[in-house]
């Protein structure tokens, strides 16, 4: 009995926690956005004086030559970059002495359901997306169909295409809907992503698949998640959703984000929503969503980058 109060207690706690974000992002996004352009560009030379995303963000033959050694960010395990592995790396930085104009970053949150946020997500310079999320299906009218970067955590190989071990066509089908656009593949968080990760790469180029797989590198995931500690955010692991933000933050002039609101109502008519646009599936517990989400809202009050909670004109 005692342990079940202290775990109502626990629930009641974080209930409020929630609570508090909600309300405050809802009093924050009532007021006029404009964009800080002295905020966002000493923000944008302290993550980048940190985090070199535009040169470290992906694994590349300049970063990690022959020899060198990949320390997994999920553990402590190491590879060394043997000649057929430096073989697949991109030989130069895809981002490197970029600037874009205006970045759309679209997480998949259920906010997303019926936005009609699909024309303007699309009319930014580069739009970057999670985790292979659908396209098609009449989501495009809510999220849109241009895709420059997608990324995919390994388990998407494993959990939905039998980990390429038998047909590898139904996967090649599934990458259609995002054209030539970069995969960032999170392939060195685990060793056991790394294998199934190979393969993906050698189907895509067996089946000479326009989509350009890359690597994400654990260092620049490592030097991030000090970056955010050190803006005050506590998590074991980053969402993929602050991942390409921060990416987004050092390449692009204007950041939006879209498809972020990790709570299970909405926030204008409360009403009950869907995790993912797309399904229901709850986020894993390694993530500290609601903290990120106070973090983007902060940069959101502070005119950094833009996120959108509403529906699209
Ligand atoms: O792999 P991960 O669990 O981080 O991501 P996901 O569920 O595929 O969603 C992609 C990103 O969208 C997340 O990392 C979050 O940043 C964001 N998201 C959100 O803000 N609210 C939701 N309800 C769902 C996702």
């Amino acid at each position: 009995v005692k342990q079940n109060s202290k775990i109502s207690k626990k629930k009641k706690d974080n209930l409020q926690k929630v609570m508090e974000v909600i309300h405050k992002a809802v009093e924050c996004y009532s007021q006029t956005w404009k964009k800080q352009e002295d905020n966002y560009q000493k923000f944008r030379s302290n993550l980048s004086s940190k985090c070199h995303g535009l040169e470290e963000a992906i694994i590349t033959q300049n970063n990690k030559p022959v020899g060198s050694e990949i320390v997994y960010d999920g553990s402590k395990k190491t590879l060394k970059v043997t000649p057929e592995l430096f073989s697949i790396f991109m030989k130069e930085h895809p981002f490197s002495n970029k600037t874009l104009d205006t970045c759309a970053v679209v997480g998949n949150g259920g906010i997303l359901i019926n936005s009609s946020c699909g024309e303007t997500i699309d009319s930014a310079q580069f739009v970057i997306r999670c985790n292979l999320a659908p396209l098609g299906n009449g989501y495009e009218k809510h999220v849109g169909t241009k895709t420059d970067l997608v990324t995919a955590n390994p388990s998407i190989f494993i959990n939905k295409f039998g980990a390429l071990n038998g047909r590898r066509r139904p996967f090649v089908e599934s990458l259609r809907s995002y054209g030539n656009s970069l995969l960032l593949i999170h392939a060195f968080s685990f060793s056991a992503y790394t294998a199934v990760s190979l393969r993906a790469i050698y189907t895509i180029e067996d089946f000479e698949s326009p989509i350009r797989p890359v690597f994400l590198n654990p260092e620049y995931l490592k030097s991030l998640h000090l970056f955010w500690r050190s803006q005050g955010l506590r998590e074991n692991r980053l969402s993929t959703g602050l991942i390409t933000t921060s990416l987004a933050l050092e390449l692009c002039n204007n950041v939006h984000l879209y498809g972020f609101w990790p709570f299970s109502n909405h926030p204008h008519d409360l009403y009950p929503l869907t995790n993912h646009y797309y399904d229901d599936v709850k986020p894993k517990k390694v993530h500290a969503m609601p903290a990120e989400f106070d973090l983007l809202m902060r940069l959101h009050s502070q005119g950094i980058l833009r996120l959108h909670l509403g529906d699209c004109p």
